[in-house]
């Protein structure tokens, strides 16, 4: 039996924690969190942008803690999942790998590769898993197109273009400060930077341009850029990534991609608008002969794709084995191409990886 410290408990922090209620091999111990309320169960006011809004909880039997030393001192815990805020991520994930623990962390792994480093280099030295919730390959669409690309039946791949833009999260104070969470750059398009990352390898540069709030991108477009031109032109896959916030309130998720391999294309794309969540295009294959095909998916509600994720990480921190796309070292790449593109927009200049 798996035994799950959880490190705040806000939004993730709850979803975590009913996820690990469905899964078999694993128990939530301890709970650490500075809001004392949430301590006693009462976690009524915790909501975040889909899955059941916060009840009062039965904690019997669960420690209770409000500093997180004193939960990585408890020895019934064998693994922390943190869910605190980014700016948290580094320096408790250290201290739990140091302490024994394996680290479950939410995204973004860290705010700066120096940081993530930090983090990698701890889980090596105490021989521990450091895991990074990158929840997208989890989620129904990401699955499928994994799962055709992967099958090799399409042939290679050629390139591809990812979309992530959500209504301003206004009502989060720290949403655009660098130092706590870092704008919709390491928050939100992280996620693409990470699946980019996953199914094209590191590019060789990136060009941004968009507008800025805060000093942070606020909503742009990027090309990475794969070509090296020794073959004389353009050799390697084109991608791009368009991503950020909108200042109305109207529509507060759009996500999708248009994915190019030899014989296929596989789009979608998926929005919340005027308060209702329908496909805009639905997942469709389009094959080399002019077919389309509708896969039929899994319901895509999210609560699902965080339990599917979680089961990964129960079984990887059990058998104290690594995963492929929850590895710390995709983690790490994502946020330097975050850190990359933020710099090409801020300098309005092609910047090397
Ligand atoms: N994978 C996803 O789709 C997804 C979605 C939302 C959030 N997240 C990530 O989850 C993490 C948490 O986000 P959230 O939305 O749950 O935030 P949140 O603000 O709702 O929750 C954070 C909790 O940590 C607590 N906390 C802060 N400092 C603390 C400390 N020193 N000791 C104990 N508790 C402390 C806060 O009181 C709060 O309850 C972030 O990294 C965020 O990017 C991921």
């Amino acid at each position: 039996m798996l035994r799950i410290g959880i490190a705040g408990i806000g939004f993730m922090g709850m979803v975590h924690y009913l996820s690990y209620q469905k899964l078999r091999g694993v128990k939530v111990t301890a709970l650490c969190e500075r809001d004392e309320r949430r301590l006693t169960g009462d976690w009524r006011g915790i909501k975040g942008n889909f899955g059941p809004e916060g009840t009062q909880m039965d904690l019997a039997g669960v420690a209770t803690y409000t500093e997180l030393d004193a939960m990585l001192a408890d020895q019934n815990v064998d693994a922390i999942d943190i869910t605190l805020p980014p700016a948290l991520h580094a320096d408790i994930a250290v201290k739990a790998l140091r302490a024994g623990k394996h680290v479950f962390c939410e995204k973004p792994m860290a705010l700066t590769p120096a940081d993530c480093q930090r983090m990698a280099k701890a889980a090596a030295a105490a021989n521990k898993q450091l895991l990074i919730g990158h929840v997208l390959p989890y989620f129904p669409e990401y699955a499928w197109a994994l799962k055709e690309i992967r099958s090799g039946k399409h042939g290679k791949l050629l390139g591809g273009s990812f979309k992530r833009v959500i209504s301003d999260p206004a009502w989060l104070k720290n949403y655009w400060n660098p130092e706590i969470i870092g704008g919709p750059m390491l928050d939100l398009h992280v996620h693409d930077a990470h699946f980019i990352r996953l199914l094209f390898g590191m590019p060789l540069s990136v060009k941004t341009i968009g507008r800025t709030h805060n000093g942070l991108a606020a909503h742009w477009h990027t090309q990475f850029d794969y070509n090296s031109g020794e073959a004389g032109g353009a050799d390697g896959p084109a991608v791009a990534a368009t991503s950020g916030t909108i200042p109305q309130q109207g529509r507060p998720f759009l996500h999708g991609f248009e994915i190019h391999l030899e014989r296929a294309t596989l789009v979608f794309e998926f929005g919340i608008l005027g308060g209702e969540g329908a496909y805009l295009c639905p997942p469709t294959l389009i094959d080399h002969r002019g077919k389309t095909t509708r896969p039929k998916l899994a319901d895509g509600d999210p609560m699902h794709a965080f339990a599917a994720e979680l089961k990964d990480v129960v079984r990887c921190l059990t058998k104290n084995e690594t995963h492929p796309a929850l590895g710390s070292e995709l983690a790490l790449d994502a946020i330097v191409l975050c850190q990359k593109q933020e710099e090409s927009l801020a300098k309005g200049k092609i910047v090397k990886v």
